[in-house]
C-alpha cells in the first residue's frame, strides 16, 4: 500500500481516459457498529469487509479493552460477544477513540450504562468537538456523565445500575446522537423514543434488527422497548459511498471516462451526494441492485459529464453530510454558481469544513464566500497552490483530487489522517493513473 505522507502533491493530468472498476473499502459507519453490536451480543459474530482504518480499529480496540475477544481469520473478524452485561472496565480505565466522532459518540451510549466507571477521550480535533449533544440525552436517561466546561471530551462516566426510558426530540439530524441513545436504550427499563428534524443515516436501526432487536421506525421517529438483548449474526460490510465520492467526482470531471463502483452501500440515508451530483448534471446510474441485512447495495456507474452549479436542496444535506468537501470541488470546476445553506453541522466535523474548504479554494483562485451556515462558490478554473488539510481526511482527499484538474500542482499539508477512513486511497489513485505523491 502506498505510504500516506503528511504532505502530498497532486500533479495535474491533461486528459484522462479512465475506464475502470473500483472497489473502495468497507463502509466506516457499518464497520464501527459491527464491532460495538457484535461485542455486546450473545454469541459469535463474523464480520467480513470490515474497514481496517484508524477510526474503526480504535473502536475495535475499545471493545477489546473492555474484554471482548476479537480475532482475525483470513479476511474476517470473529467477534466473541460477551453479552450486554459482560463488558468489564478497561484496564487503564480509559478508552481512546483517536479521531473518531462516531466511535466516541456510539461507545458513550454503551459506557454510560455500565456498572463500572470509565473515561473516553480522543485526539485534539475530537476533544474539541461538541459532546453536549450526547451528554444531554444520556443524563435525561439517568446516566452519570461529565464533560469539560466547554462540553467536550474527555467524558467521564460513573457506574449506574440501569438507565431510564426517554422520549427525546433531537435538535439536530445526527445518526451519532440517535445511535448513542439507542445503544444506551438497550440498558433502559422502558420505551426509548427519538425524533430528529431530518432523517440521519439509519445503519444502527438496520443492524439492531439484524441482531434480533424489535424497533419501530415511523418517518423521523424511532422507538424501541428498552432491555432487549442482541443475538449474534454475521455481517458483510458493503463498500463505503463516502470514500467512493472522491472518485465519482474524478470520473465526472475527467474526459472520456467511466468508473463502476462495485458493491456500494446505497442506503437512501447516504445517497445525498449522488442526488446532488445528478442535479449538477452528473451521469450516474445504479445496476445490480440488492438488499442485505436491511442495507441497499448496488454497483454504481459514473461517466464523464458537464457539471453546472445549483442551489443545493436542503432535503439532501443530512444524507450527503460527509461528502460536501468533494462536492465543493465539483462546484469549483462546474459552470455557474453553487449555493449551500442550512449546513451549519459542517462546522462541527473533523475540522470546520466550510472554513477549511473556503480557505483552500481561495488559495487556488476560486471565487467563493462563506455564509454562517454554508458557502457560495462560482465555478471556473483552479490554479495550483499550497493548501492545508487541517488534519481532516476528507479535506485532504478533496484537494488531492482537485489537483488533477488544476492549472498547476496542488500541494496539501497535514494529510496523514487519510488513514482514519481510507488507508488505500493512494493505491486506488495510482491504479487509476493519478499522479499523487
Ligand atoms: C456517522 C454519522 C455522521 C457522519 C459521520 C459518521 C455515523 O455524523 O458525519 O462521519 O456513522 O453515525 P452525525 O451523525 O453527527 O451527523
Amino acid at each position: 500500500m502506498a505510504e500516506i505522507k503528511n504532505t502530498l502533491t497532486s500533479v495535474p493530468q491533461n486528459q484522462f481516459n479512465i475506464n475502470s472498476e473500483v472497489r473502495v473499502p468497507g463502509d466506516k459507519s457499518i464497520s464501527h457498529r459491527s464491532m460495538i453490536l457484535g461485542g455486546i451480543a450473545n454469541g459469535i459474530t463474523e464480520v467480513s469487509g470490515f474497514l481496517e482504518s484508524g477510526d474503526c480499529l480504535a473502536t475495535m480496540q475499545a471493545m477489546q479493552s473492555m474484554g471482548v475477544k476479537i480475532e482475525k481469520e483470513g479476511n474476517k473478524y470473529i467477534v466473541h460477544g460477551v453479552g450486554k452485561h459482560g463488558l468489564k472496565a478497561p484496564d487503564s480505565g480509559k478508552i481512546d477513540c483517536g479521531n473518531s466522532g462516531t466511535g466516541m459518540r456510539l461507545l458513550s451510549g454503551v459506557m454510560a450504562a455500565q456498572q463500572f466507571d470509565s473515561e473516553i477521550t480522543g485526539d485534539k480535533s475530537l476533544n474539541s468537538r461538541p459532546m453536549t449533544r450526547i451528554t444531554k440525552p444520556l443524563e435525561m436517561m439517568g446516566a452519570n456523565v461529565s464533560a469539560t466546561k466547554t462540553g467536550t471530551a474527555p467524558l467521564k462516566f460513573k457506574a449506574v445500575d440501569q438507565l431510564n426510558s426517554i422520549d427525546y426530540q433531537s435538535p439536530i439530524a445526527s445518526a451519532q446522537v440517535k445511535s448513542c441513545v439507542l445503544l444506551a436504550g438497550l440498558y433502559s427499563d422502558g420505551l426509548v423514543t427519538l425524533t430528529e428534524p431530518k432523517l440521519s443515516r439509519d445503519h444502527t436501526e438496520n443492524m439492531l434488527r439484524g441482531f434480533g432487536c424489535a424497533l419501530q421506525s415511523n418517518d423521523l421517529t424511532v422507538s424501541m422497548q428498552g432491555g432487549q438483548s442482541l443475538q449474534a449474526t454475521n455481517i458483510q460490510v458493503p463498500a463505503d459511498i463516502s470514500s467512493s465520492a472522491f472518485f465519482m467526482v474524478l470520473a465526472l470531471l475527467s474526459k472520456n471516462s467511466q468508473i463502476t463502483f462495485k458493491n456500494l452501500c446505497v442506503n437512501p440515508s447516504r445517497t445525498g451526494v449522488i442526488s446532488i451530483l445528478k442535479l449538477m448534471g452528473g451521469d450516474i446510474k445504479f445496476t445490480n441492485q440488492s438488499t442485505n441485512a436491511g442495507e441497499q447495495i448496488a454497483d454504481v456507474v459514473v461517466k464523464s459529464s458537464q457539471l453546472h452549479g445549483i442551489d443545493i436542496p436542503h432535503q439532501y444535506i443530512a444524507s450527503a453530510i460527509d461528502e460536501f468537501p468533494i462536492v465543493f470541488i465539483a462546484a469549483a470546476l462546474a459552470t455557474g454558481e453553487t449555493r449551500l445553506t442550512n449546513a451549519m453541522e459542517l462546522r462541527h466535523k473533523e475540522s470546520d469544513r466550510i472554513t477549511a474548504m473556503a480557505d483552500g479554494m481561495k488559495i487556488l483562485g476560486v471565487n467563493c464566500h462563506e455564509l454562517d451556515d454554508g458557502i457560495v462558490i462560482q465555478g471556473g478554473d483552479l490554479n495550483g497552490g499550497h493548501v492545508d488539510a487541517q488534519d481532516d481526511h476528507r479535506i485532504a482527499m478533496s484537494f488531492l483530487i482537485a489537483g488533477q484538474f488544476a492549472k498547476g500542482n496542488i500541494t496539501v499539508d497535514n494529510c496523514e489522517n487519510i488513514m482514519t477512513s481510507f488507508p488505500n486511497f493512494l493505491t486506488i489513485c495510482e491504479d487509476l493513473g493519478l499522479w499523487i505523491s
